[in-house]
């Protein structure tokens, strides 16, 4: 029998998005009102759980007026894993396990359930804090909708909307004047952005991290373009794509670690495709406006059901899962299941063969 509810913590980790704070919105009301629990709002994702001076009741006056607004009021970080911390001891950065100061730090705070809303590295740190004893539930996020648990993250159709209306405002300069143009957007290991926004944009070539293409095939198309009489192209480039060869697409920064800052790939790529179809190239790089703005009224209810399943998880005491979207209603999953599985882009899917039967080339 699981402890009798009083108090719920909330965090929110990784890179924000759209609709976070419809989730937080969503869980202060469902659980205040409908079961008459505190909830605390932790500041800065799990850093929060550490250094917890930041953390303060959340009711209706916090919570007032936050369902438009992008971003998320708790902060947020995407670069502190508590099991395996950078911290500065003697000048030098070392690595440390500082996940007991959370373990901690829950019971004293009086928290008797924690809500933890993120993407793919914030879930696992979740589902090890689960591991350890805490009871929490998780809620996906993320603006590149790459986790494989569930249909649909709630900030990809905002993100959606974005680039979809750059796209359509590249394409009448494009066309007035003749020229080239890319347009990078967000997704590492996955082209979900890339291929619903190149589809719904109308783009001729969609370059995705599942699909290395090759220069000559970008190329290829766009004279296949011109000799049709139509002299400007629309590019859309997943800031995590690869050229067939291997070709690195700029270098990797300090701070990204693993990939290069965004603009990287899609600055290599145009220069590589003015050099050889000796056309003139324009280089949009969307980065974070992608993750900004209003959500969209898709997102607003997704967030709101997640929001509000999240709590009913923990009045069950149904601790270890994570909310998603599944054929179309919430549900849940357990977290290990939920996460270490990046849902990416099947080369011969249906969204991919649709974009090929309507002339749009991946350059491979
Ligand atoms: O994971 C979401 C995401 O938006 C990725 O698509 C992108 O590569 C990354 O975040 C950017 O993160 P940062 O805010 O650290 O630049």
């Amino acid at each position: 029998m699981s402890k009798k509810i009083q108090t719920i913590g909330i965090l929110t980790g990784g890179g924000d998005c759209p609709g976070l704070n419809a989730v937080i919105r969503a869980v202060v009301k469902a659980a205040t009102v409908e079961h008459g629990w505190k909830v605390l709002g932790i500041q800065d994702g799990y850093d929060g759980l550490v250094w917890t001076d930041k953390i303060r009741p959340l009711g209706s006056a916090e919570i007032a007026g936050i369902l438009p607004r992008g971003g998320t009021i708790l902060g947020t970080s995407n670069r502190g894993n508590p099991f395996a911390y950078p911290v500065t001891e003697n000048g030098k950065t070392v690595v440390k396990d500082i996940s007991p100061t959370i373990l901690e730090n829950i019971p004293k705070l009086g928290i008797d359930a924690l809500v933890v809303v993120g993407g793919d590295g914030t879930l696992k740190i979740g589902l090890e804090l689960w591991r350890r004893g805490v009871p929490l539930v998780g809620v996906p996020k993320t603006i590149d909708n790459d986790l494989s648990a569930t249909e649909i993250t709630f900030g990809f159709d905002t993100a959606l909307h974005t680039v979809t209306d750059a796209i359509d405002k590249l394409h009448t300069t494009a066309e007035s004047h003749h020229r080239i143009m890319l347009v990078e957007v967000m997704g590492r290991d996955a082209g979900w952005i890339a291929v619903q926004s190149g589809i719904a944009g109308g783009a001729d070539v969609i370059l995705i991290p599942e699909l290395p293409f090759s220069l000559d095939k970008i190329c290829a198309k766009i004279q296949e373009r011109a000799e049709s009489g139509r002299h400007f192209s629309v590019v859309v480039v997943a800031e995590g794509c690869r050229m067939i060869d291997g070709r690195p697409l700029g270098d990797v920064t300090h701070e990204r670690r693993t990939t290069p800052r965004g603009g990287a790939a899609a600055n290599a790529i145009g220069e590589l495709i003015a050099r050889q179809s000796r056309r003139e190239i324009r280089v949009t790089v969307l980065g974070h406006i992608q993750r900004g703005g209003s959500p969209s009224p898709f997102d607003r209810v997704l967030s709101c059901r997640l929001g509000v399943a999240a709590v009913g998880l923990i009045a069950r005491g149904d601790f270890g899962k994570m909310v998603c979207l599944q054929s179309g209603s919430i549900q849940s999953t357990p977290l290990e299941k939920a996460v270490g599985v990046l849902k990416t882009v099947q080369p011969q899917s249906e969204i991919v063969k649709t974009a090929q039967a309507l002339g749009i080339s991946f350059g491979n």
